[in-house]
């Protein structure tokens, strides 16, 4: 097939991690016969050093008009000043946001080669395999926000209509695994977690009976993520919940440089990006773990381009590379030599 794919590097190790990948995806189209255009476009700090916007016009139009985005990583410490009214990060939220990418799929699934690299104990892992289903456009990050003289305001909306389509993901997705869905909320405080859990207690009752529903408040879904992971199958949350869970769900997989995750909308379209970021502290010396954004393109491959032989190609050799030993200094066991991040994407290039 011929696809057109836009990709945004980013800032720190975004360009370093997404090279691998694209190589990747380079390698996928040769062996399976595809054409694949891909489209470089500057985003984040990097855009602003050249003196455009964090989302110039032009690569925002890019992402419009391409079959899928593959992104790297935001965020400097060049552009941290609290009080800037332009910053990196908002190049990202603009993109969620205008190509209407409300729902962002964070699997976890932790290898069994990798239990060192998890604090948690080897008996808690055994059976891990969940879905942390994040709304990506509404809640907290989207609200009205404001800095007074002597405050600040962050104002969380939800709207039934988001709630709704949400659900229904987490529903679809679910029917899919093993048919569990844990809502996440804190409905005991806030109002829209009582919308939350009233309307995915609807849509799960009149459109996914066939799954298993619970509720959890996110203070206790914290600790039981820790505690009893291998419970969860899909879990599905606002916003801001989401966003911290799912890396506190990287602790159980040993790295956030292992996690992928896919953000759709209701088109095929959709953005690819690794759950970290682009930590500005190791950028630029080529140690950074590229598993995380090589297993984002396999989940493009699946989501946008409907290529699910490909994706589990990509995603073996990932698994392949990882039990072969050949590990970045993030899960590398102490006294090991770790693979830099050519190493890693070569090794998996090398299982394609
Ligand atoms: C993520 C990141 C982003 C978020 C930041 C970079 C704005 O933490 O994708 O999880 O908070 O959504
Ligand atoms: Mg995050």
């Amino acid at each position: 097939m011929k696809a057109r794919i836009a990709v945004l590097a980013g800032d720190g190790i975004g360009p370093e991690v997404t090279i691998e990948a694209v190589r990747c995806l380079r390698a996928v189209a040769a062996k399976f016969h595809h054409d694949f255009e891909l489209i470089d476009a500057p985003v984040g700090a990097a855009a602003m050093d050249a003196g455009l916007d964090p989302l110039p016009a032009s690569t925002l139009a890019l992402a419009r008009k391409t079959d899928a985005t593959l992104f790297g990583a935001i965020g400097s410490p060049r552009y941290s000043d609290p009080e800037a009214k332009v910053r990196p990060e908002q190049a990202i939220l603009g993109l969620r946001r205008e190509l209407g990418l409300f729902a962002n799929l964070r699997p976890v699934v932790p290898q069994a080669s990798l239990r060192h690299a998890s604090p948690l104990k080897d008996n808690l892992l055994e059976g891990v395999d969940l879905l942390v289903v994040r709304e990506l456009t509404g809640g907290i990050y989207f609200g009205r926000q404001q800095w007074l003289e002597d405050s600040a305001t962050d104002e969380c909306r939800y709207t039934v209509a988001e709630i709704e389509r949400i659900a229904r993901v987490a529903g679809r997705l679910a029917q899919a695994r093993r048919r569990k869905i844990t809502s996440v909320d804190k409905a005991n405080v806030l109002e829209t977690s009582r919308l939350w859990r009233q309307v995915v207690t609807r849509v799960m009752s009149d459109e996914f009976p066939d799954v298993f529903l619970e509720h959890q408040l996110v203070d206790s879904a914290a600790m039981l993520l820790l505690s009893r992971p291998a419970d969860y199958d899909v879990i599905v949350t606002e916003n801001l919940f989401g966003d911290i869970l799912s890396d506190e769900a990287a602790a159980l997989a040993g790295s956030l440089g292992l996690l992928p995750s896919a953000s759709l909308g209701d088109s095929k379209r959709g953005l690819y990006e690794p759950i970290h970021g682009s930590a500005p502290d190791i950028a630029g010396r080529g140690i950074a773990n590229p598993y995380a954004a090589i297993s984002s393109a396999a989940l493009l491959l699946r989501h946008s381009l409907d290529l699910e032989a490909e994706a589990a190609a990509l995603e073996k050799a990932v698994a392949g590379a990882i039990a072969a030993g050949v590990l970045t200094q993030d899960i590398a066991p102490r006294g090991m030599a770790a693979a830099d991040t050519r190493g890693a994407g070569a090794a998996v290039l090398e299982r394609l």
